[in-house]
């Protein structure tokens, strides 16, 4: 195995409404999430097609406790520091610095807490890599505009970003915008807080809200280099190429326009414009984007400084209709897909595909030619403790390995400028898509069930060890 760069960050991702808990402590105020249950009413609350802005007894919101990180953090942050990480990739909660999405004045007990975290990972020289929004629109604006759909968004935002650079750009180099910007079309109350009611035009809804999130993260980029010219700012794509299920011509085709779905979002962040496929999209779909004469610059001044993505499979898309209808006929899949006879599959269906991150990263930097960063990737597994406590989690560390062996080869073989990598959930926490405690990425598992039983202990798995060892030999030690 070759050696990665010089001060490649590896290390762990977790967001915030997924692990910190103490939902409503020291003033913080209600994002999505929070009203997000768990069980048969989370997708559609998730994707906008059933309105919850209030939480309500007869619901379980799993984001409430979580894994309580707000309370464990010197503890955890001490564990990634053992696995000998160089960086941990954390967002900030919008609604603990400003409780209501807008507030002129921050909450000081918000920043603080975040001035602690930071000060903690600098302790073990651990680089924080900061999400400025992953999956928590503010409730109150919501109520307010309509969450992303409405314009005013923008300015809230940015009005967010500049309190968090102004307080922590001492502490925080590297930041990203927006987590996985074209979940958006997908997860589209969790992605934008969006709504959508009867009669409204779902698509330029979506449209709308993703050009205000475009423009809004333009707008941090620029704002961030005024502030922090040492900073540097990236993109977040939920990424995963689509293969075509045949080589069909018209299901190449469809896997194109799918995966022109995720680049839509990251060609205007990169490249600083729309694409020509992507106007002529909206047209067909009846999308008529209300803009401002100064988007267009705006978004050329804001591009960003590397891409970042998540990676956890490859997906596979055909023309043949039934076969589409038969495979997701349960209707809850994040985006369309069917089974990619070649790959075996997790517990939870997403396919297990090493070699697709190698060709993710060449598609990505082919499209972009910048520095990349995978900011998550990780296994969803069931875990068992035996009897001792002990934890053998061999399927996990033989999923990592796999990808981490294709990312080498991205790096060594193909020469790709890759800064860095953070798995998913370095320690066990809520799943973003089902709510579940029991689908568990971490290498430290934390002593929780799905209805919220367990005494939040903290315990190494066997992938622990086995991380720490990848670390300390630079990936050479797999
Ligand atoms: C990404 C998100 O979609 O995937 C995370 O950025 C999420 O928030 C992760 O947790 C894994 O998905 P899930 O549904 O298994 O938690």
């Amino acid at each position: 195995m070759g050696k990665f760069p010089k001060g490649f960050l590896w290390g762990g991702a977790t967001a915030a409404n997924q692990c910190e808990g103490a939902w409503q402590a020291d003033g913080k105020g209600l994002a999505t999430v929070d009203v997000t249950p768990f069980g048969p009413d989370r997708f559609p609350v998730a994707t906008g097609y059933m309105e919850m802005l209030d939480c309500d007894d007869a619901h379980f919101y799993p984001s409430h406790e979580a894994i309580d990180l707000y309370h464990h953090y010197k503890e955890d942050i001490a564990l990634f520091a053992e696995m000998g990480f160089k960086c941990f990739r954390l967002s900030i909660a919008w609604t603990r610095i400003l409780p209501n999405g807008d507030d002129a004045q921050p909450n000081e007990a918000g920043l603080a807490f975040y001035d602690s975290i930071f000060d903690e990972c600098h302790k073990y020289g651990i680089e924080p890599l900061v999400t400025i929004c992953h999956f928590d629109t503010p409730i109150a604006l919501i109520k307010k505009y309509g969450g992303w759909k409405d314009r005013r968004m923008v300015d809230a935002y940015v009005h967010y970003c500049e309190v968090l650079f102004d307080r922590f750009k001492g502490k925080v180099k590297y930041w990203l915008t927006f987590n996985e910007i074209n979940m958006l079309l997908h997860l589209s109350f969790t992605g934008a807080g969006l709504v959508f009611y009867p009669g409204e035009n779902v698509e330029q809804v979506k449209y709308q809200a993703a050009h205000h999130e475009l423009v809004a993260s333009a707008k941090a980029v620029k704002l961030a280099h005024e502030k922090m010219p040492d900073a540097m700012v990236g993109c977040m794509l939920a990424a995963g190429q689509f293969y075509p299920r045949t080589c069909a011509p018209e299901d190449v085709r469809a896997a194109q326009e799918a995966d022109r779905d995720n680049y839509f979002f990251t060609d205007v962040q990169v490249r600083g414009a729309y694409p020509v496929w992507a106007k002529k999209r909206m047209e067909r779909a009846g999308v008529q984007l209300c803009t401002q004469p100064e988007d267009d610059r705006t978004l050329r001044e804001g591009t960003v400084d590397f891409v970042s993505f998540s990676y956890y499979s490859s997906r596979c898309i055909t023309v043949d209709k039934e076969l589409m209808a038969a495979e997701n006929a349960e209707g809850n899949a994040v985006s369309a897909s069917v089974k990619n006879p070649y790959l075996k599959a997790s517990e939870w269906g997403w396919a297990i595909d090493p070699v697709g991150l190698r060709v993710t990263l060449n598609t990505i930097y082919d499209r972009y030619e910048k520095p990349m960063f995978i900011v998550e990737n990780g296994l969803g597994a069931v875990d068992t403790v035996e009897p001792d406590g002990s934890i053998h989690d061999s399927y996990r560390i033989d999923y990592l390995r796999a990808h981490i062996k294709e990312m080498e080869k991205a790096v060594n073989e193909d020469g790709l400028p890759l800064m860095g990598y953070t798995t998913w959930g370095p320690i066990d926490l809520v799943s973003a898509s089902t709510g579940e405690m029991k689908k568990r990425y971490g290498f430290i598992y934390v002593d929780k069930d799905n209805a919220g039983n367990g005494t939040l202990a903290r315990s190494r798995k066997d992938s622990f060890y086995w991380y720490k060892k990848v670390i300390a030999s630079d990936g050479e030690d797999l």
